[in-house]
């Protein structure tokens, strides 16, 4: 009796993890974008086949962190996708969220973290060190904080 419980449990188990991609709930894209900071952030939400027909995505409610995103910044773009616009997007991090309302009850579908910063300033105050033959040794201040992961490259003319 009690293999038996082990065999069930394993056997659900294996399932829930083979059928994790085929019923996800929706997706959101794109995915971690981070933007220019008082830029216009666009996100979309795709419903999974499940969904359909019984809800579509005039049923999707999006929010910003905890708020409730006013409906006329959505716009429906097919039976399961919903896009969302916010002008002027100055959170330096946020998470925006889609939900699906049907009767009155909220479901969670998928978020995302968007992250805005600015661009990155000229790099200023290079300095070099050489060790012959052994490494070459670089320090620069950057040329503005922009919040976001930024990567400098160094070019060396031989
Ligand atoms: C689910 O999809 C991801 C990427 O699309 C893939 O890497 C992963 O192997 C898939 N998992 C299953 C269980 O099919
Ligand atoms: C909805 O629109 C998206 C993006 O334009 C498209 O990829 C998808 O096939 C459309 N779905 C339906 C059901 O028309
Ligand atoms: C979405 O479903 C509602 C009813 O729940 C229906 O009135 C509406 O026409 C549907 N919209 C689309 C785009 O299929
Ligand atoms: C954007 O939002 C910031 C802070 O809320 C505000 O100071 C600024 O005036 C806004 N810019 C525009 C173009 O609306
Ligand atoms: C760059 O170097 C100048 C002169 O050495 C110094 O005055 C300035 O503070 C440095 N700037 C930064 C950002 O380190």
């Amino acid at each position: 009796m009690f293999n038996c419980w082990i065999w069930i449990f394993i056997l659900l188990c294996r399932r829930s993890i083979a059928d994790e991609n085929s019923t996800r709930d929706a997706d959101i894209f794109p995915s971690s974008p981070e933007i220019e900071r008082g830029s216009t952030l666009k996100l979309f939400c795709v419903l999974g086949k499940h969904y359909t027909p019984h809800r579509n995505a005039s049923h999707i409610i999006w929010k910003l962190n905890r708020e409730l995103i006013a409906q006329e910044n959505y716009k429906i773009v097919n039976e399961t996708v919903s896009s969302i616009t916010i002008s002027n997007f100055t959170h330096s991090k946020a998470h925006v969220k889609c939900f699906i309302k049907y009767l009155g009850k909220e479901q969670l579908l998928v978020h995302t973290e968007v992250k805005s910063g600015f661009p990155p300033g000229t790099p200023r105050n290079i300095s070099c060190i050489y060790d012959v033959d052994i490494k070459l040794t670089c320090n620069w201040a950057s040329g503005r904080e922009t919040n976001l992961a930024t990567s400098y490259t160094l070019y060396r003319k031989m």
